[in-house]
């Protein structure tokens, strides 16, 4: 039996056969092109070729990791629909046409697979004459078995003279192979790219005619492994074996499900795209999230079947293993990170099912579910469905529809290019070749892993958002300041040369995209200190940027770092800043210290004092009484200290009072002998708050009251002394 990599391997020798080029995979980010989100077409990197630019080779194959969401709530459902897949394509731009695309077609899986002529049907554009010719009188298919369909099935992409995209477009033809039980697989679809499509639906014709043929490997997998679905193949079975391992009583569909979406997060992160809030990034985000859900929710697992994936693909896709653990760690902690979401979040849900009023959860509740603590919306749908209550989502649409408009307004002015300039002045080009520096040095700070997951260049400052998993301590973030400073004082000049991709990459070059590796690029050098493929503007030499300061370090999101730093003139700036700051901040604090010791040293005296405090007293019937102001007390004190006079004079009124900063706090304590005499410290004290503006209370013996009228605690005092007189003289009598 063929496997899977017998099958690549055969595809790509029998167009190399026949005069293609191999050409390796593109990254699933393609490059330069805002059309696409993710590379979704062996075609996908050959868009120039098509347009009639840069041929260098006429007749290319490859086989294309893919990655396609328009049929993500299909998937797992169905024997063939995936998220990643691989598509494997043979190319022509401008060289073979209809004819050779459909006999060779015909040959590789009739003769090199050996599938039997009576299992295979095909179909072609209604209006394509001369595709059908082909197969009707060359390939000798029964005219039963071409079927004429419109372009909404065979033209690529689907229906573009109506509804687009702008670009390379043609009619196609497509094979399939008939499964059994009145169901047919398709196999490959054969794409005869012959026009542009231009605004307004017009098709104008290429300059040359091109062939674009797309093949699933999967699906042709499954076929030549005799197997029902795709996910039987040894494509999937090895990972949703080791699924099994760690969930083994979940059903096939979603075994199949975590499969294929942990296939797409290890490849999409392999490629730099590491999960977060927006676009790409979001996509990978959710692919996990349903994965660890129709995991069961509870604890992370799907990092423990990464390593699988990349066993049975790094032959295959070289990128993978280097970048294992990395992988790891960052589907362990977006994991995590969601069970927490979970954790905190589903209470919340629950408890507003439980309460939705008519049966119906606000969509505001959602808002906050969804928006503030990230819970999916599937989620929150599929827990209001068991408790039969209705979640009002077009409620929760328009306010999430409120907010985009406000974080769209926010975003026009926060957004810059992506590896490009937001302005082109000398200041910008300063920060562009300073992001060069800093991926250099934090590679050797960090490792090989650091890549770039985004970077903003302005005037002002730049930003480069990275991958790594950990903060950055103090030490690495001096390290790498340290390094591009020393690069900026030994004034290298920053040098560009054209070479091809495979060139640069040889020489080391850092390179943001996959391209096709004979195409020609802009290197960037700094000495032998940063090397990287770029078009953008930069500085003639590293003395320029002057000083290079890391102002902020920060997570974007789970395995993304952010650095923000200023350069030159904006770096003196903001270190003179920082060092008045830091100057204000030391007066303060040194200000505090000396008001602290003078407080501490007026304590002191006040403790240091007792003795004398005591002697000089009055005296009145025997019982001495202490009437004092203690600067610099708190409540604390003025207890601590009157336990002493207390402890040292038994027969005594003590009163005693602090103004701590507008607060005022009163302490009375009673000898025994005024106590048994029938004086209460408690009530007393509470005429003395009266006068301070408070309330107070406590023991017959002790009492202690707070106030807020400081300025009334002279008339407080001499009225305590009144109080001492009144209640020594009444127990006298
Ligand atoms: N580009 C064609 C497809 O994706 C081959 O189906």
């Amino acid at each position: 039996m063929l496997s899977s990599n017998d099958i690549r391997a055969k595809f790509l020798e029998f167009f190399k056969a026949k005069g293609h080029e191999v050409v390796p995979s593109a990254s699933l980010v393609p490059k330069a092109d805002p059309t696409l989100l993710f590379t979704s077409a062996g075609m996908n990197q050959f868009k120039d070729q098509f347009l009639g630019h840069n041929v260098t080779y006429a007749r290319v194959c490859s086989s294309q990791k893919c990655l396609r969401t328009a049929d993500l709530d299909r998937v797992g459902t169905t024997p063939s629909h995936h998220t990643f897949f691989e598509m494997l394509g043979n190319f022509s731009f401008g060289d073979y046409f209809k004819k050779e695309a459909i006999l060779w077609a015909w040959e590789f899986l009739t003769e090199t697979l050996g599938l039997k002529r009576a299992k295979l049907w095909v179909s072609v554009y209604k209006e394509d004459k001369e595709s059908y010719g082909i197969w009707r009188d060359l390939v000798k298919v029964p005219a039963g078995k071409i079927k004429k369909i419109g372009a909404k099935e065979n033209f690529w992409p689907s229906n573009a003279p109506k509804d687009g995209p702008n670009g390379p477009c043609g009619p196609c033809s497509e094979i399939f192979y008939d499964t059994g039980g009145g169901k047919s697989v398709e196999v490959w679809n054969l794409v005869f790219t012959q026009f542009e499509r231009i605004d307004g639906g017009k098709l104008s014709p290429l300059p040359n005619k091109n062939i674009d043929t797309g093949m699933g490997l999967e699906r042709i997998t499954a076929i030549m492994q005799g197997v029902k679905t795709n996910f039987e193949t040894d494509l999937f079975k090895p990972i949703i074996d080791e699924i099994k391992v760690y969930r083994p009583s979940l059903k096939a569909k979603d075994l199949n499900t975590i499969a294929d979406h942990i296939r797409a997060v290890t490849f999409a992160i392999s490629d730099n795209v590491a999960p977060s809030n927006e676009e790409r990034g979001y996509v990978i985000r959710k692919l996990i999230r349903r994965a660890y859900l129709r995991g069961g929710g509870k604890e992370p697992f799907l990092y423990c079947i990464v390593p699988k994936v990349v066993g049975i693909m790094k032959d295959s896709y070289p990128g993978l293993l280097p970048k294992r653990e990395e992988i790891v760690l960052i589907v362990k902690e977006e994991e995590e990170r969601f069970g927490n979401t979970l954790s905190a979040a589903l209470p919340l849900l629950e408890e507003g099912l439980r309460s939705a009023k008519s049966k119906v959860l606000k969509g505001d509740k959602i808002f906050k579910l969804a928006d503030t603590y990230g819970l999916p919306l599937e989620v929150i749908e599929e827990r209001a469905k068991k408790k039969k209550v209705r979640p009002d989502i077009a409620g929760y649409i328009k306010l999430m529809k409120e907010q985009r408009a406000r974080s769209r307004k926010k975003s026009k002015l926060e957004k810059g290019v992506f590896c490009g300039l937001s302005e082109e002045t000398p200041e910008t080009a300063k920060n562009h070749t300073a992001t060069h520096l800093l991926q250099a040095a934090l590679r050797r700070v960090l490792g090989e892993h650091v890549h770039q997951a985004g970077s903003l260049v302005t005037p002002d400052r730049l930003r480069f958002d990275f991958t790594h998993v950990r903060k950055l301590t103090e030490r690495e973030l001096e390290k790498v300041e340290l390094l591009v400073n020393e690069c900026i004082k030994n004034s290298i000049p920053v040098t560009k040369e054209e070479k091809t991709l495979d060139e640069a990459k040889k020489e080391g070059a850092i390179a943001l995209f996959d391209e096709k590796y004979q195409k020609m690029v802009t290197v960037v050098t700094a000495g032998d200190f940063s090397k990287e493929v770029c078009g953008g503007i930069h500085i003639d030499n590293t003395k320029d940027i002057e000083f290079f300061k890391i102002v902020r370090e920060s997570s974007v999101a789970s395995g993304v770092r952010r650095i923000e730093v200023v350069t030159a003139g904006r770096a003196r700036e903001w270190m003179e800043e920082s060092k008045k700051r830091k100057a204000k901040n030391e007066k303060l604090e040194k200000k505090k210290e000396e008001e602290k010791a003078f407080e501490k040293e007026k304590l002191k005296a006040a403790f240091g004092n007792l003795d004398l405090l005591i002697k000089k007293a009055e005296v009145k019937n025997g019982v001495k009484i202490i009437i004092e102001k203690v600067p610099g007390a708190n409540m604390g004190i003025l207890r601590n200290l009157a336990d002493k006079i207390k402890a040292a004079e038994k027969n005594s009124f003590v009163m005693l009072a602090a103004d701590d900063g507008g607060k005022v706090s009163l302490v009375l304590t009673l000898a025994k002998g005024l106590v048994s005499g029938g004086a209460n410290a408690s009530e007393e004290i509470k005429s003395l708050a009266k006068i301070i503006h408070g309330s107070g209370g406590g023991r017959a013996d002790f009492a202690q009251a707070g106030g807020k009228d400081a300025s009334k605690l002279e008339v407080a005092l001499l009225a305590a002394k009144k109080m001492a007189s009144h209640i020594i003289e009444g127990v006298s009598k």
